[in-house]
């Protein structure tokens, strides 16, 4: 699929945006703090309905405006689709071909990205929380039902969690009424499970491929997918729901002891073992950052073969990172068939076959310019307050009779898989009482 057009309104520093892209490279290229990361960023927050970079949607609002429109047109094999996305203070609104969309479960998914940024480093080096985000912000794009499940799973632990703390502090006494969230805990917990399984052999066997690829045949990649549900009972949500019973009965008093849920899929983490080894442990910096490209490029053959589509990439600072064997793998990778949006500040560095194509667009103080690349690209950046945008927004609001700024219809929602963090507990861990006690 691919990002046909963007328009954006008050939108961090952009004020007014119309943009045709590529769809091959776009090269997005500024100095610091001129809005390159703002532009990946609202493509990212188009796709997610949410930030890669903050859980709070009010930084996504431009200085002194009341709202941010992010809007843009995805072409896929079977059609197109117009998506919104208002961000208010109030709340956010999505609409799909101008149908306001309820539930944010139902416009995720429409449009697919894979953003790869310095800091994504840290999937392999970073704590297993960072690695279940990413596991599920990656799966939950290509599956509803895995969001659903999530979003289930989160609500039923949160739950859990505190009748725990009631039973520790003897504000509640039914241990049955345990048992029946532990049954209700393990019925999700057991979904999630098995997909994950599933999906994260799938991106395995991606990855090893392009890591064989990256050192020449030299180092062998294999993921170790950890969570406390033994292997064999993995294959069946039956087989993994009855082993999360088990682990729920047999850890209940030390759970009411701590108040904490211990046992399940929010204390999952996957290994990257290069040769054998835990790379995040014992592999040099370069180990780590060929093992973080080649996640990253299995993302991209997992929603394909998942989705039939290819995403959309982008690439934030990266290139000028990886050295020009990993730049010449990752061109291969994405040559002809993934639309790329990628930042930097300087084309040095650059594999030459890289920039010989693309669109480049120079960005400065919120504004596009287009500097090179195909007739496609075209670029309005209109004064604010007179643009068709606003009468547009204006005529829809009038169709409509309601107030043009979007509120909380899909804010409410945001317990749909999206929301920051549920699947960790306040409680600092007693040394020693967690099973893997490296968080709470
Ligand atoms: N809500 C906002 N309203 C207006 N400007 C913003 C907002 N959020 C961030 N900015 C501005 O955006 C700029 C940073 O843009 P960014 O895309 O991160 O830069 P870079 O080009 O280095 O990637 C800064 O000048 C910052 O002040
Ligand atoms: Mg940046």
């Amino acid at each position: 699929m691919r990002l046909e057009r963007l328009r954006l309104r008050d939108y961090r520093n952009y004020p007014a945006l119309d943009v045709a892209f590529s769809p091959q490279i776009n090269v997005l290229i500024g100095a610091n703090a001129q809005g390159k990361t703002n532009l990946l960023e609202a493509v990212y927050v188009l796709a997610l309905a949410r930030s890669h970079r903050t859980s709070n949607d009010r930084e996504l609002i431009r200085f002194g405006a009341d709202f941010a429109k992010i809007e843009g047109t995805v072409v896929r094999a079977t059609g197109s689709d117009a998506l919104e996305l208002v961000v208010a203070k109030a709340g956010k609104k999505a609409r799909v071909n101008r149908i306001e969309q309820p539930k944010l479960s139902q416009y995720l998914g429409k449009l697919n990205v894979v953003l790869f940024a310095p800091e994504d480093l840290a999937i392999v080096k970073g704590s297993p929380a960072t690695r279940r985000r990413f596991i599920d912000m990656e799966f939950g794009q290509m599956s509803a039902k895995y969001l659903y499940n999530l979003s289930q799973y989160r609500t039923m632990l949160r739950q859990r969690n505190a009748y725990l703390k009631q039973l520790k502090f003897h504000q509640a006494k039914d241990r049955v009424f345990l048992d029946v969230l532990s049954d209700q805990l393990a019925a999700f917990g057991a979904e999630i499970v098995v997909a994950r399984e599933a999906l994260l052999a799938q991106m395995a066997d991606f990855a090893a491929v392009i890591h064989r690829g990256i050192t020449k045949g030299a180092e062998d990649l294999t993921f170790a997918y950890q969570t406390q549900v033994p292997a064999d009972r993995r294959d069946s949500t039956e087989a993994a729901y009855q082993a999360l019973r088990e682990l729920l009965a047999s850890h209940k008093d030390r759970e009411i002891e701590q108040g904490t849920t211990l046992v399940g899929p929010h204390r999952d983490d996957v290994a990257f073992v290069v040769n054998g080894k835990d790379v995040a442990s014992f592999g040099s910096q370069g180990q780590q950052r060929t093992t973080a490209l080649a996640v990253k490029l299995a993302e991209i053959d997992l929603m394909k073969a998942n989705t039939g589509e290819y995403p959309v990439l982008l690439l934030d600072d990266v290139l000028s990172e990886l050295d020009d064997d990993r730049q010449t793998h990752l061109l291969k990778a994405i040559q002809n068939k993934v639309q790329t949006f990628l930042t930097t500040t300087s084309l040095d560095g650059i594999a030459r076959e890289i920039i010989a194509a693309p669109a480049v667009f120079r960005v400065a103080s919120g504004e596009l310019t287009a500097v090179s690349g195909d007739a496609a690209a075209t670029i309005a950046t209109q004064p604010r307050g007179s643009d068709a945008t606003e009468n547009a927004a204006a005529a829809l609001a009038a169709a409509r009779g309601a107030a043009a700024p979007a509120t909380d219809a899909v804010a409410a929602d945001q317990s749909d898989g999206s929301e920051a963090e549920p699947d960790q507990t306040p409680a600092a861990p007693q040394p020693g009482s967690a099973p893997d006690s490296d968080e709470t």
